[in-house]
């Protein structure tokens, strides 16, 4: 580690500056207005993102593979079982689990052709970053996205009813409970630096978030195009 700002486990410390001026623009969105086709649309955003965690998570295991917290984190989001539901009864990468349900209900392919720039774009912001910062974003996601999923949860009940978002509503779930329950994802490598490098990662994700009509509409992105 050449340079060392924070640790994954003291968000309080810094709280509301630098990356998390961009972590607040996103739990600022206004996930409670969403319809089922816009969180239809943040299902497959969220796949997109988990392919690109897992591609990262690959990195940080390559750098820090010596790490036991590390270990068992890896062991709870790669090639695991730990997500089961309706007919997804298998071991897998986490993304694994949200292809299989919006294939199923024929989302996969429709939502590529509508969104793939703005998934093409972001993947390629994330692939950009040097391997040690692609490493902490992964270890700086623990800590940071239980806070976001649980705003995604609170658009309105009755907008969960499609196949695909039963399914998402569950990822999101367990993602908030394995992330941050005690002895969980963010607690098992909260030792490992996270430092303003992640930046540009949080930027990316900000922007991935733009396609979402309902975002847009919000005015969020007036100023951040
Ligand atoms: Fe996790």
């Amino acid at each position: 580690m050449t340079t060392s700002t924070s640790t994954a486990g003291n968000a309080a410390a810094t709280a509301a500056v630098g990356y998390r001026v961009w972590v607040k623009k996103i739990t600022d969105l206004p996930f409670h207005e969403l319809d089922s086709d816009e969180l239809t649309r943040m299902c497959y955003l969220s796949w997109v993102a988990a392919v690109e965690f897992a591609e990262a998570l690959r990195v940080a295991e390559r750098i820090h593979g010596d790490h036991k917290g590390l270990q068992d984190m890896i062991a709870g989001e790669l090639q695991t079982s730990n997500l089961a539901f309706d007919d997804y009864r298998r071991s897998g990468d986490h993304h694994e689990f949200l292809a299989h349900f919006l294939g199923k209900d024929g989302q996969l392919e429709k939502l590529e052709a509508e969104l793939g720039e703005f998934a093409a774009e972001y993947l390629r912001e994330c692939r950009a970053l040097d391997d040690e910062t692609r490493a902490m974003s992964v270890f700086s996601r623990e800590e940071e996205l239980p806070g976001i999923f649980t705003r995604f949860l609170e658009a309105p009940a009755e907008n969960w009813q499609t196949p695909a978002l039963a399914a998402y509503r569950y990822y999101l779930e367990q993602h908030i409970f394995l992330d941050s329950d005690e002895g969980g994802h963010a607690e098992l490598i909260g030792d490992l630096t996270v430092d303003e490098r992640v930046e540009p990662f949080y930027h990316a994700r900000f922007r991935l978030y733009r396609c979402v009509p309902a975002f847009v509409q919000s005015g969020a992105y007036d100023t951040e195009a």
